[in-house]
């Protein structure tokens, strides 16, 4: 039993460790820039040595202008302190410590006439940045929840498991985040009712919809065809997204709606245990049709407050006269589908 339990607990780990492209950072944090400047930023799960989030900015620290930037580890991380040379070799898993790493200035470090990674490297290294931290480094934990005080915004990458639990303590705190999550989490009731009541959004979004997120050394046999490149050691996601609640550009851009409901009404079927229509793409959303519409999950990426009343999900709609988990079509179940209804 405790060796299954620790099994379980290795697995659980594992599958939390997937580190973000700098690409993809880059592009997503480029839309939030006005909102960087004179704020501490906190990366709380993230290993200064090996986090592209605390490298970013780090290295965009006087353009953004940022007054601090804070990241801590957490124990458990199987490649803390694996990426960057800072040691000469990889300490084993019982010998790691938790730290926090903390800039209040970033400038040329070492000298070489230019501010670069080098530069992040030589602060990491010798600049008096890197604290132990006294506990595990778990975000939820008293010294982590401080630097949670202290931050302005936090953007990171937390772990998938604990999704639910990392969002609620950013709710809890009242702080602005930008984050990355699988685009399922809009299905947990924890999740859906922030998106409902428009305290958190999807972010502008991978790029072509592809996140991409170095892995440790893997067994390509986890994922799916095509999932996993080995040559470049990184998985390729379709089904994750960022998460926010900072204003962003495509955000206030309507969607153009060119199909009309009433031109064929049996493109879009009723459902039998909700009175509202199927629209299986969001790009097939009516333009003529004022009532209540069940569109796919991706829906989100395209959804603008001014255009569209979220009315509820599928499995959560208080008055609903027939509740189930799904809507059904002919008895058909249909994939998780958000209720919505145009804006006049
Ligand atoms: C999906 S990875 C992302 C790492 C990094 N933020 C990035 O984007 O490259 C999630 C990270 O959270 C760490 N982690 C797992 N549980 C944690 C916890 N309870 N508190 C803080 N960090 C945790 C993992 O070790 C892992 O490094």
């Amino acid at each position: 039993m405790a060796k299954n339990t620790a099994l379980h607990k290795a697995m659980k780990a594992k599958q939390d460790e997937f580190y973000t492209d700098l690409n993809d950072i880059s592009n997503e944090l480029f839309h939030y820039r006005d909102y960087f400047r004179g704020k501490t930023i906190l990366c709380n799960c993230d290993d200064p040595f090996e986090s592209n989030f605390f490298q970013y900015f780090a290295l965009w620290f006087n353009v953004y202008g940022l007054k601090k930037l804070i990241a801590t580890s957490y124990v458990q991380s199987p490649v803390a302190q694996l990426e960057l040379p800072l040691f000469e070799e990889a300490k084993p898993e019982k010998e790691r410590t938790p730290y926090c790493a903390i800039m209040t200035e970033f400038k040329d470090f070492n000298g070489d006439g230019a501010e670069d990674l080098a530069d992040v490297e030589w602060a990491l290294k010798n600049n008096g940045i890197v604290h132990k931290l006294k506990g595990d480094g778990d975000f939820r934990s008293p010294e982590c929840i401080e630097f949670l005080k202290e931050a302005d915004i936090v953007v990171t990458n937390p772990p998938f498991s604990l999704f639910r639990e990392y969002v609620a303590q950013l709710i809890e705190y009242d702080k602005k985040f930008i984050i990355i999550g699988n685009k399922n989490a809009v299905t947990y009731k924890e999740i859906f009712p922030l998106i409902m009541q428009n305290k958190m959004w999807f972010g502008v979004g991978f790029n072509g919809g592809n996140a991409y997120f170095k892995v440790p050394t893997d067994d390509p046999s986890r994922y799916a065809n095509g999932v996993y490149n080995p040559e470049e050691e990184r998985v390729k996601f379709r089904n994750v997204t960022w998460y926010t609640n900072l204003q962003h550009h495509r955000r206030n851009e309507k969607m153009t709606l060119w199909r009309r409901y009433y031109d064929d009404p049996s493109m879009y079927p009723k459902y039998d245990n909700y009175d509202a229509i199927e629209v299986s793409k969001t790009s097939d959303i009516p333009c003529d049709y004022y009532e209540a519409m069940g569109v796919p999950i991706t829906f989100l990426d395209k959804y603008n407050p001014e255009q569209f009343h979220i009315l509820g999900l599928d499995r959560y709609i208080p008055d609903n006269p027939k509740p189930g988990r799904r809507f059904t079509i002919n008895g058909k179940e249909i994939y998780a589908r958000i209720l919505i209804r145009r804006k006049k």
